[in-house]
Order: structure tokens, then C-alpha cells, then sequence
């Protein structure tokens, strides 16, 4: 008897669970009938979602340009995620782990993702670290320009990545700067309006791999978001 509670006690907390239960129904319901759907609160509720829990610490400072961009992919309902240089090692976060990342959100929310790389061995490890996403992704054994030439179709988020680009100031990175540019050339007419291009390697003291992209970015009235260890660009 001691431990009885007393029906006043009981009936607080019966009329707590039907306030929870209904508060939760009504947020339910409001999310599946306005603009904001209702996967999209994981992207906004900041650091409290399965992407932030799985992927901040590893990502460290590509996590927000990563962030960001796939939080508008989504917003804009894409469906198509091409990134240029796949992962080539096993919890490679140095180099960003792009295909594993990008291939768990496709999984997560039923996207695809197209990645290619010229290199199959590195393919083969890409392959190897994506198997349980691997219905979401294509991979393309390629040299980036030529396969993003006879590509087809539109383009909801490019990820240029391939080229390495040395970090030493002295550096001519000339080569990979010039590749960089060549692959969006490559798909400038299958970007649209909505779509979203983010490079790597951005901010070195010798430019980076986005040197010569930015400016042209820039002449062709593209926006850039985010100029971080990534470049976050949007058209509109
Ligand atoms: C920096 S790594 C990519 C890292 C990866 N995005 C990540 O986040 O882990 C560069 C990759 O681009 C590939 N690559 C280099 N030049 C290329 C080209 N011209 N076409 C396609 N892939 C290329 C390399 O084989 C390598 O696997």
C-alpha cells in the first residue's frame, strides 16, 4: 500500500501520456500535410539526428559544407548525387570518405548516387566499404571528363573530387585546377537551376582544386554558400 501512488497521482499521469500522445500525432500530421517533410526535421534539429551522431566527428571541417548541401539536395526534392574520385581506402576521413558518406544518406532517404573513378582499384575499395548501400550507387570505371561527356540526364548535386592537388604553396597545381574545370564544363548543361556543386580541396595556399572553377563559377553567376576546406556553390 505504501508504494500506492493514490488515484489523483494516477490520473496526472494518464492525462501526461494523452498530452504527449497528442502533441505527437498533431506534429505528425502537420509535418506529412505542409512544405516540410517529414524527414527533413533530422537535418534541421542541428546536432540531434543520425547524421550528425554518425558523421560529425569523422568529417570534422567538411561535416557543415556536407551538411548543408545535402540539406538542400533534400529541400529540393533531388534524386541524383555524381561525384568525380571515389573513396580509395578504408576510413579514408582525411580524404573525406565521400562515397561511403553519400552512399548511407542515398540509402537513408532513397536517393542514388553515380561515382567514378579511373582507377579500379580504387573502385574495388569504394565497392568493398559501400556493399550495404551498394543498390543506391553506380560504379563507373572512367576517366571523369570523358564519362560526364556521354553522360545523360540531370544532375541534382555534383561532387568534383578526382584530380589530387598538392597542399605545398610552391605547388603547380595547375593540372588538377584545369581538371576540375573540364569535368563541370563537361556537365554544365545537364545542371539545372535547383542543382548544387560542391568541390574538395578548396582554400590551399596554391588555390586548391577550385581555383580556376570558382572564378568561372563566378562568371557564369553561380552563388557560392560555403568557401571552407569545401566550396558549397548553387545557381539560384
Ligand atoms: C582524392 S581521391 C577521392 C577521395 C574521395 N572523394 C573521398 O572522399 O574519400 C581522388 C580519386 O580520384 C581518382 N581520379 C584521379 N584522376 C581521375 C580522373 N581523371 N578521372 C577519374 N578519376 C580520377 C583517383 O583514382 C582517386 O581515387
Amino acid at each position: 500500500m505504501e508504494n500506492y501512488p493514490g488515484p489523483k497521482k494516477q490520473n496526472n499521469k494518464i492525462r501526461k501520456s494523452i498530452f504527449v500522445v497528442s502533441i505527437v500525432s498533431i506534429y505528425s500530421s502537420l509535418l506529412s500535410t505542409t512544405n516540410i517533410k517529414s524527414f527533413m526535421h533530422e537535418f534541421l534539429e542541428i546536432n540531434n539526428n543520425w547524421w550528425y551522431k554518425k558523421y560529425h566527428k569523422n568529417l570534422k571541417k567538411r561535416y557543415w559544407t556536407f551538411t548543408i548541401a545535402l540539406s538542400l539536395f533534400l529541400q529540393r526534392d533531388g534524386g541524383k548525387i555524381v561525384e568525380t574520385g571515389c573513396q580509395r581506402h578504408k576510413d579514408d576521413w582525411g580524404g573525406g570518405c565521400s562515397t561511403t558518406i553519400f552512399g548511407d544518406f542515398c540509402k537513408h532517404y532513397n536517393k542514388q548516387l553515380v561515382t567514378i573513378d579511373n582507377n579500379p582499384e580504387n573502385l574495388e575499395v569504394a565497392k568493398n566499404e559501400t556493399k550495404e548501400f551498394a543498390d543506391h550507387i553506380k560504379y563507373i570505371f572512367s576517366e571523369s571528363v570523358e564519362y560526364l561527356k556521354r553522360n545523360s540526364g540531370f544532375i541534382d548535386l555534383l561532387y568534383l573530387d578526382s584530380m589530387d592537388c598538392k597542399e605545398n604553396p610552391v605547388d603547380d597545381n595547375t593540372e588538377p585546377q584545369t581538371h576540375a574545370l573540364n569535368e563541370f564544363k563537361a556537365v554544365e548543361g545537364k545542371l539545372h537551376d535547383e542543382s548544387i556543386v560542391l568541390i574538395d580541396d578548396n582554400l590551399f595556399a596554391n588555390g586548391g582544386k577550385t581555383k580556376l572553377l570558382k572564378e568561372y563559377l563566378i562568371q557564369k553567376g553561380w552563388t557560392m554558400l560555403m568557401d571552407y576546406k569545401q566550396s558549397l556553390w548553387i545557381k539560384k
